[in-house]
């Protein structure tokens, strides 16, 4: 989604505003500009296409002032234009705004504004109505006029303001959408996500919602919804500079697939005491609240939702609870059965996805509890949850999620062994095996990709295809959904996850002569159902992949081209079975020429609904 940046110092704000919009590339957008302060002007250059086409286009001209806004537009309200991009000014161009998010009732203000107060629009944009009603509301007070342009604004929204006459500052409100502060020396930012400013402070004040931030080039003040001042806390970003870099990958991808053994052994072992115990600290769910509990939603989007998915497995299996997987999207919309007695799950690596902040807001105000899963330190998620438990994947820079992914599951597992271990409802014996093999999961998972020229080979021969099926039994079937979602995403192959049972009641029809299908085989007790899954649609034409534990070589018989994982317990298969899927999206995208961390249409963190 769209990128915010903000500069007040004495350097060149146009350098700064383009290095942090670069960094932000990974969120998604298609058009860019900036908004600085030059020889007693706003100067405004803002173009459709990548950053590439702003820094070629603003190159030979002058623009050195200090103080400045950029943004990258991720378009929701008119088309990708130059016109429609960011930053949008007043008629008179002495007010300037860059925004990330929708306005839910711009019509009625434009309207209001046309008709009532005789301005006139340039754009098809929901931003150029707020620089509007600033300047309407505009007094020679940028901060006073900011409060009352917000009073009617309806949505979800981070803004970022300035005005001519006032050139010593920069005004920035959170409302729902993710804003940060960085704090420098006779500098200061503000910026819609971390990476963008780790380059010139790692000291960030992180804003609530319905905050309003006046920043000058020697301070920052915070105030609430009414105005008063709020004193905040220094938020220490402890993450290497390097960590949201690609480090001679060819891309943030393929970095990321490769941390995944990290990412897996930091989630576990933050949470490990002695080696063997998980330690939910600052989680206290007690045998009593277990008791207490009489069901579970698991509330996420995309491969989180994924991830939930397995979480339901292992949590049903262990704890013995039963257990609700939805959509955010949909679970806020099915007036869903939550009450007092409900634990309410939110999984996010952002921490900032819209539909599941709304989701856990819904479900908090219904009376649940909120456990949430999430990646990134203190974001939105994690701050209006009850419980926290982190997952350790370090920044995911990728559109499509791989490393969040894995965290999440053990996340999910840890948090399921540890009710099943508290409930009773596991027992010592097969809780000390869990956890032994989940430590044994980083060199599984390096084992695999040790091997990842198995899979390159298969995606060579195979990137050409117009569709894909994924298809699995038992948690096969939540692994073959995540496989379909990654290489959609990056490939633009039509590709589709299906429980294999389910062929035979209409899908099959579409297996002809060639079509590749990527068969999932993990589970021991449904392996002989696979066999013969896979053979029927052997017997329709189908070139068929199948993915197996190690030792397990009969399916050589029915498949075409057979990846092996390391052999594990059934329950944890997911952890392993993912990254071949995971490869092999990446290099059939790779193949196919495609932007693989920035896929087309799509945003990293999805902060609009
Ligand atoms: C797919 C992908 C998305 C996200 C989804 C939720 O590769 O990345 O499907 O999983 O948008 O995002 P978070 O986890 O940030 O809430």
């Amino acid at each position: 989604m769209c990128g915010i940046v903000g500069y007040i110092g004495d350097k060149k704000a146009t350098d700064i505003l383009i290095d942090g919009l670069s960094r932000l590339e990974y969120r998604g957008y298609d058009s860019a500009g900036i908004a600085v302060f030059n020889d007693g002007d706003i100067c405004v250059e803002k173009y459709k296409g990548r950053l590439a086409v702003l820094e070629e286009k603003i190159k030979d001209k002058d623009i050195s002032g200090t103080v400045g806004i950029g943004h990258t537009r991720w378009a929701t309200h008119g088309e990708p234009s130059d016109t429609n991009a960011h930053p949008h000014t007043n008629y008179s161009q002495n007010i300037a705004v860059i925004h990330n998010g929708i306005i839910e009732n711009y019509i009625k203000l434009k309207e209001w504004l046309m008709k009532e107060k005789g301005h006139s629009f340039k754009s098809e944009t929901d931003t150029e109505v707020i620089a509007h009603l600033i300047d309407y509301y505009y007094e020679g007070d940028l901060l006073d006029a900011v409060y009352k342009a917000i009073d009617k604004m309806e949505g979800a929204y981070a803004i970022g303001v300035v005005a001519k006459d006032e050139p010593d500052k920069i005004v920035a409100v959170r409302k729902d959408s993710p804003l940060i502060v960085g704090i420098g020396e006779d500098e200061n930012f503000i910026a819609s996500d971390i990476p963008a400013l780790l380059k010139y402070t790692r000291d960030m004040y992180l804003i609530e919602n319905g905050e309003v931030v006046l920043l000058t080039k020697d301070d920052v003040k915070i105030f609430n919804e009414f105005g008063q001042e709020q004193k905040r806390d220094i938020f220490k970003v402890t993450w290497d500079v390097e960590s949201a870099e690609k480090e001679g990958y060819e891309h943030f991808m393929i970095k990321e697939i490769y941390e995944q053994p990290k990412g897996v052994s930091q989630t576990l072992n933050r949470r490990l005491e002695d080696d063997k115990i998980i330690n939910l600290d600052g989680i206290k769910i007690t045998k009593e609240d277990l008791e207490r509990i009489d069901k579970i939603y698991i509330v996420a989007c995309g491969t989180a939702y994924h991830a939930g998915l397995v979480g339901k497995n292992a949590i049903e299996k262990y704890a013995k609870v039963p257990v609700i997987v939805d959509v955010a999207s949909e679970f806020r919309y099915r007036d869903p059965f939550v009450d007092d007695k409900t634990l309410f799950i939110a999984i996010s690596q952002s921490g900032e996805t819209l539909d599941t902040l709304a989701a856990l807001r819904e479900a908090k105000r219904k009376g649940a509890r909120i456990l949430s899963v999430v990646n990134v330190v203190g974001s939105s998620v994690a701050r209006e949850s009850d419980d926290v438990f982190y997952t350790w994947a370090g920044p995911e820079i990728a559109v499509a999620s791989t490393k969040a992914y894995t965290t999440q599951l053990v996340a999910m597992y840890m948090i399921a062994l540890n009710m099943g271990i508290t409930k009773g409802t596991l027992s010592t014996e097969r809780y000390n095996e869990i956890i032994e093999e989940l430590k044994n999961m980083p060199e599984k998972i390096q084992n695999i990709l040790d091997k990842y020229e198995t899979t390159q080979h298969l995606a060579s021969s195979q990137f050409n295809n117009e569709s894909v099926f994924f298809m699995g039994r038992g948690l096969d079937v939540e692994v073959s959904l995540e496989g379909s979602l990654k290489l959609k995403e990056i490939s633009y192959i039509n590709s589709f996850a299906i429980a294999a049972g389910e062929l035979k009641h209409g899908t099959i029809a579409l297996i002809e002569k060639g079509t590749l299908v990527i068969a999932l085989a993990t589970q021991d007790k449904l392996y002989d159902k696979m066999l013969s899954n896979i053979k029927e649609v052997k017997a329709r034409g189908a070139y068929v992949v199948a993915i197996a534990k190690e030792g397990n070589t009969e399916i050589e018989k029915s498949a075409d081209t057979v990846i092996y994982i390391p052999d594990t317990f059934d329950e944890l298969t997911p952890i392993l079975a993912v990254i071949p899927l995971q490869l092999f999206a990446y290099y059939v995208s790779v193949a196919r020429g495609n932007d693989v961390d920035k896929p087309r249409n799509l945003a990293k963190s999805v902060t609009v609904e």
